[in-house]
């Protein structure tokens, strides 16, 4: 369980101080994972310096499973951080050395007595899925199998908590999806705390149990994933759910209302547009739709045109009392998009960094 408490991240940019974490609370129980997404400069990167003790928070706790991580002394950091494995987008990895030996570095650096890394590594690299391949170099990896070798490094020290940032921003969707099934198998099996960091709305789709949205310092929305996706004025929700832009169709319905509709769990299974369109006996035109089955549950987003004389009122409250979510909208409001929020592509993905030091 890691829990973040009112963290405030002040720094000083000569005279003038920029807020970049204002007031960030979040909880993640064990076995679940969490995704925080924001655009650039949100705060995501001052985040993780913050939960890695890389930096110090200006005010505000971290703590992982009741043990306070922000009151603890310069001398005690190395030991609090080794119950943090840290994923990088690159897997950062030590070209000089094998995927054993980058696996083993963390071990070394804390005088493991070397028959014991030995099994450990082997248990490790098995885990991942990468049984034979301990004296490959990274060079001689595919992008996923270098991921996996950091994962494998990640959990040298038998961290609670598993801090991934972009984890597969530099991955193809196939190797992606593969990535996160292994995240999702070990949050599980280990019962890890897992963050990711990611721009990706799809990671959130894919593996996330809950969310949060970082926004110039602040969360301004998070939740389970089913809670936030049901929600139409909610970001999160049209970003899980995105419509593509749509221009009204030519015809007779060319002039009539737009509306966007969002339904979930059992009015999913209603036969909505039908019924709207018997009761008060007007035609309906679908301009855009997004289907999705998110955390086990159905959700459906859809742009609609009424007929001109169409009673929006009327069909806004027939919508309501299902527990539809509908509101009137622009015919071409595009979904959020969190792109930007990338970091750079250009970072080489070697370099003797090395894992949880
Ligand atoms: N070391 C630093 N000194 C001064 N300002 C910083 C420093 N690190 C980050 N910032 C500022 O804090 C804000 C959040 O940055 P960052 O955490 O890197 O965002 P993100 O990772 O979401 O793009 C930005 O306005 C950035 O300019
Ligand atoms: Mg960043």
């Amino acid at each position: 369980m890691i829990t973040v408490t009112d963290l405030r991240k002040v720094y000083q940019q000569g005279k003038k101080e920029v807020v970049a974490l204002d007031g960030v609370t979040l909880s993640v129980p064990k076995g679940s994972i969490h995704g925080i997404i924001g655009h650039s400069g949100a705060g995501k990167s001052t985040l993780v310096r913050c939960l890695t003790l890389l930096d110090r928070p200006t005010s505000g706790s971290v703590s992982i499973d009741g043990t306070e991580l922000s009151s603890v002394r310069d001398s005690e950091i190395r030991a609090a951080r080794r119950r943090i494995g840290m994923v990088f987008q690159h897997a950062n990895l030590m070209d000089s050395r094998t995927a054993a030996g980058n696996v083993a570095h963390p071990l070394e650096l804390v005088k493991t007595p070397k028959d014991r890394i030995r099994t450990r590594v082997a248990e490790l690299l098995k885990l991942v899925g990468l049984e034979g391949f301990e004296n490959a170099y990274p060079s001689q990896l595919s992008g996923g199998q270098r991921q996996r070798v950091g994962i494998a490094r990640a959990l040298a020290s038998d961290p609670d908590v598993l801090l991934c940032d972009e984890p597969t921003s530099a991955l193809d969707p196939a190797t992606t999806d593969e990535i996160l099934d292994l995240i999702q198998d070990l949050t599980q099996r280990l019962q890890l705390t897992v963050l990711i960091i990611t721009h990706e709305m799809n990671v959130v789709k894919r593996v996330c149990d809950s969310v949060s949205l970082l926004s110039r310092g602040r969360i301004v929305e998070h939740g389970a994933l089913r809670d936030v996706a049901g929600d139409l004025d909610s970001q999160l929700a049209r970003a899980l759910l995105p419509l593509p832009a749509s221009e009204p169709l030519p015809g007779a319905l060319e002039r009539g209302p737009v509306l966007e509709i969002l339904f979930s769990g059992d009015s999913a299974k209603e036969p909505v547009l039908t019924g709207v369109a018997r009761r008060f006996d007007i035609d309906i035109n679908v301009l855009a739709g997004s289907v999705e089955t998110l955390d086990g549950q159905q959700f459906g987003h859809l742009r609609v045109q009424l007929a001109e004389n169409a009673d929006l009122d009327a069909v806004l409250a027939y919508l309501r009392e299902r527990g539809i979510s509908a509101k009137r909208a622009a015919p071409a409001a595009p979904a959020p998009d969190f792109a930007d929020a990338a970091p750079p592509t250009s970072v080489p993905s070697t370099g003797e960094q090395g894992g949880n030091e």
